[in-house]
């Protein structure tokens, strides 16, 4: 891609006026009037280190009106922009492609207001995803929103990518519980929908617009969300299972079994496994070493019902032989550490170098058979093995996910991101997914890298309309150019 000469480059003009704006030296980085290079480059990279931009400024703007005030100059001077927040986005849409500027949204960092009564959490877009989980279990709430970037990622940027994560199995997507959105048009508008409302079939529901828009039609400054009531009894069990048929069953079972306090289910294959244990050196759950693995998770309200339940479930699924072994967590630390065969897949993964990942929606009978495929394809290519020769780390093609929402996550773990792997991979994966009617990205959203392959699992219907409300919305064109549609 090239830079589109219609936008216009910063100049100190520019930096003047936001530094005018914006007050605090913290709020401006400047790289522009300055030699400020060091400072800026954690805002140009992303979180894969695969991708980098080349801003010279980025702003962080204290409060809705400020954020106003920024995107109308930028419109009115054709100057681009990235939104972003804790920058642990998984597509490249959170760093520049070329030199425009970063809308770091850190400073807005407040929670605004907490109803205990209805659930009802009020929040500017920079909290973290942790901090508010953490303020909300004080008060015997969760957010219904978790994933392994919790100490990072901001609220706004979850809602920005319509981000699924480990909890969407049990209390569902953004879409459903995102009660209301603030926001900021490109022309400086406040969108203010910031609705505590359960229900409220008075017109179009824009809002829904700007979950998984990834900053593209506006900035999100305010989410008011609902919140569940935390689970007194929480309980993880981790099982070894002799092949997909058989995860399918355990999945059939959990449902089945623990119905209402099923929280999660989580699949993960040997070789994710044994690269987090490669990785962290930590002690495995089980003793033997099985082809595929679960985490189930339990969430309810009576200790001893779903203890009763879960052992029940244990006894079928262990007599049954739908598992080989399994453990159960006796307190939060194991809960904690079973977790983390999990969520530390991903950062394990990065540890060689580079890693190309794929968050696809399939159906769920097929949805390990892609792995398989891939692992043979990489295999037959001679591009995987021990040593500096090969680009694929030994046992690099691995599959996990949330199973329980049929979305697997393919990743190829590479000492170096290769030509070579990526002709293997694509567009090899898109073509397989669409002939099965699935979905090219699941859950971590379009950016730079799935932008091109939306016509493996959009119409061109869908596409043309899709573009009338991003040209509706940002005319100019200044919002995360060059990703998404
Ligand atoms: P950023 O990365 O900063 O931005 C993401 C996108 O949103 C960009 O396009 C950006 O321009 C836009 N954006 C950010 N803030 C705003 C705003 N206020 N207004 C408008 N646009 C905005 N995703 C899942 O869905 N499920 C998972 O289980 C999951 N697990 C992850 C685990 C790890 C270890 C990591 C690193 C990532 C994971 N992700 C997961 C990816 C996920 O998309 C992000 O972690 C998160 O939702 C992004 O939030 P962020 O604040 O970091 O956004
Ligand atoms: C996860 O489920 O772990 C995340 O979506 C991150 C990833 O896919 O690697
Ligand atoms: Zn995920």
């Amino acid at each position: 891609i090239k830079r589109e000469s219609k936008f216009s480059e910063v100049t100190e003009d520019h930096v003047s006026y936001f530094k005018e704006l914006l007050g605090k030296e913290s709020a401006v980085i400047d790289g522009v009037t300055r030699d400020a290079t060091d400072d800026i480059e954690p805002f140009n990279g992303d979180w894969m280190r695969k991708y980098r931009g080349h801003t010279k400024l980025v702003l962080k703007p204290g409060s809705t009106a400020e954020v106003s005030e920024v995107l109308k100059y930028c419109n009115d001077n054709m100057l681009a922009v990235v939104p972003q927040g804790g920058n642990s986005g998984l597509v490249g849409g959170s760093v520049p492609v070329f030199d425009e500027i970063v809308i770091n949204m850190s400073r807005m960092n407040q929670i605004r207001s907490f109803d205990s009564v209805s659930g009802t959490l009020v929040v500017d877009a920079g909290v973290v995803l942790e901090v508010a989980d953490n303020y909300l279990g004080e008060r015997n709430h969760i957010f219904p929103l978790d994933l392994g970037a919790k100490g990072s990622c901001h609220i706004g940027g979850n809602v920005a990518t319509n981000a699924g994560g480990l909890r969407l199995l049990r209390y569902g997507s953004l879409h459903g519980n995102v009660l209301g959105i603030e926001a900021v048009l490109p022309d400086g508008t406040i969108v203010d929908d910031l609705s505590k409302l359960r229900k409220n079939n008075t017109g179009y529901d824009l809002k829904q617009l700007f979950i998984g828009a990834e900053g593209t039609i506006g900035i999100i400054t305010g989410v008011s969300i609902i919140c569940p009531q935390r689970s007194n009894a929480i309980n993880v069990a981790f099982f070894g299972l002799e092949s997909y048929e058989k995860v399918q069953e355990a999945f059939r079972e959990a449902k089945g079994q623990l119905s209402e306090i099923l929280s999660a289910f989580e699949l993960m294959d040997s070789h994710s496994q044994s690269l987090v244990a490669t990785v962290t050196k930590n002690k495995r759950p089980l003793e033997g070493d099985y082809p595929f693995y679960c985490l189930i998770e339990t969430s309810g309200s009576n200790t001893e019902h779903d203890n009763e339940k879960l052992e029940k479930f244990l006894e079928f699924v262990m007599e049954k032989e739908i598992v080989l072994d399994g453990v159960v967590a006796q307190d939060a630390t194991q809960v904690k550490a079973l977790w983390g065969w999990r969520e530390g897949v991903p950062e394990c993964l990065g540890h060689w170098g580079g890693v190309y990942k794929y968050d696809l929606s399939i159906p769920i009978s097929e949805l390990y058979s892609l792995v398989e495929d891939i692992r043979g394809k990489i295999s037959d290519a001679g591009l995987i093995g021990n040593g500096e020769g090969y680009p694929v780390v030994e046992g690099g093609v691995v599959g996990y996910g949330h199973m329980g929402d049929s979305n697997l996550h393919l990743n190829v773990a590479t000492r170096r991101y290769d030509k070579k792997v990526e002709q293997v991979l694509e567009p090899f994966v898109y073509e397989w997914i669409s002939k099965r009617n699935g979905s090219i990205s699941a859950e971590h959203g379009l950016g730079l890298a799935k932008k091109n392959y939306i016509g493996y699992s959009r119409s061109v219907t869908m596409i043309a309309l899709m573009k009338q409300i991003k040209n509706l919305y940002d005319p100019n064109g200044i919002m995360n150019p060059y990703k998404y549609i």
